[in-house]
């Protein structure tokens, strides 16, 4: 096995590009894959202040060190989301999970020098996502992801900072366009993109490895030295978005590039048809009565969840989007 650019010794086939790559030609696919994504969807204009959401994981912190070497001013953001090492999330003695992807970021933040902010949920609000999961009777994922995005852009826009950056890859992408595309649901089929415009008082959002697969981006972490955390989230075993992924990954073994012909060609010739009836949460929003955020409603619906978890305030909750790919 050679290398395609060097001849010498590869260490990482990829077969969606038909090649082999040595280590240094491997990361410098990757930074080029991830420049090319920001130029093609003009995600970080030079200047940006970007925020990139830094869970432990492999996807965050390569693309937290990707941007870097890009020659972007990019600060992290860790929320501590409570999951613990008991039955369904909760604490027990153990190390838990968040405790764990909690030290990951704060040790490669440390090893780079690069700055850190910090959001303890049950700290800051008084839940966690097992007991949030727990009082919604719905599955964590939700009030998980509804959280992380409330948090994403309130802490954006109070620092200043010009857009968020988020570490979602190729697969799960193609697996959330998948989902929705087996549902129908045209509303996230319309805005299903790698960038997301600032407006209505929220941040830009972007997806900067959306051209990487996880396998590319757990190799440049170990071909560069990132120690991430490798467990998945416990509360997540099993769902539906998992199994879209392990479909679409035997798509990809008998056709090389399955899942980029299918996001990709989405992008280019299928999103724009599900656009026509309006975009997004239409209109002008009002902001929430409780903290301020942009909503439709009289309160935002973190602040219905958290009222609903922690018994403060009788508001109903409503979760909307599980897809991940709402605001
Ligand atoms: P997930 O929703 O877990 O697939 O994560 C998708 C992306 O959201 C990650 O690549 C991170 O950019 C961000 N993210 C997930 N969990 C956290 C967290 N606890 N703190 C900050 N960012 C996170
Ligand atoms: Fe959100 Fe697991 S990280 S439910
Ligand atoms: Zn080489
Ligand atoms: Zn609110």
């Amino acid at each position: 096995m050679k290398c395609r650019v060097c001849r010498g010794p590869a260490v990482i086939d990829v077969p969606r590009h038909n090649a082999n790559f040595c280590a240094e030609h491997f990361l410098r696919l990757c930074r080029d894959q991830t420049r090319k994504a920001i130029e093609a969807f003009d995600m970080i204009a030079p200047g940006d202040r970007v925020l990139v959401a830094v869970s432990g994981g492999k996807d965050s912190l390569a693309l937290w060190q990707l941007l870097h070497e890009l020659g972007h001013t990019a600060d992290g953001l860790y929320i501590g989301l409570g999951i613990g090492a008991g039955p369904k999330g909760r604490p027990n003695d153990e190390v838990g999970y968040s405790d764990v992807s909690g030290e990951h970021v704060r040790r490669f933040a440390a090893s780079k020098g690069f700055r850190l902010l910090e959001i303890d949920v049950r700290e800051e609000h008084g839940f966690d996502i097992p007991t949030a999961a727990a009082a919604t009777r719905r599955v964590p994922c939700s009030s998980c992801g509804l959280t992380k995005r409330h948090l994403f852009d309130r802490a954006a826009i109070d620092g200043g900072y010009d857009v968020v950056a988020t570490g979602h890859n190729l697969d799960d992408e193609a697996a959330v366009l998948f989902g929705n595309a087996l549902q129908w649901n045209t509303d996230y089929l319309a805005r299903q993109a790698p960038v997301l415009p600032a407006g209505n008082g929220f941040p830009r959002k972007v997806k900067p490895l959306v051209r990487l697969t996880e396998r590319e981006t757990a190799a440049y972490c170990v071909l560069s030295g990132i120690d991430y955390q490798v467990e998945e989230c416990p509360l997540a075993a099993g769902n539906r978005h998992l199994g879209y992924k392990d479909l679409l990954e035997q798509a990809e073994r008998r056709s090389p590039g399955t899942k980029h012909t299918f996001y990709f060609g989405f992008l280019d010739r299928a999103a724009e048809r599900f656009r026509s009836g309006g975009e997004g949460p239409g209109g002008e929003l009002g902001r929430c009565a409780g903290c301020g955020a942009p909503t439709s409603e009289e309160t935002c619906a973190f602040c219905r969840l958290q009222a609903r978890v922690t018994g403060v305030g009788d508001v109903p909750v409503r979760i909307t989007s599980t897809a991940g790919v709402g605001r």
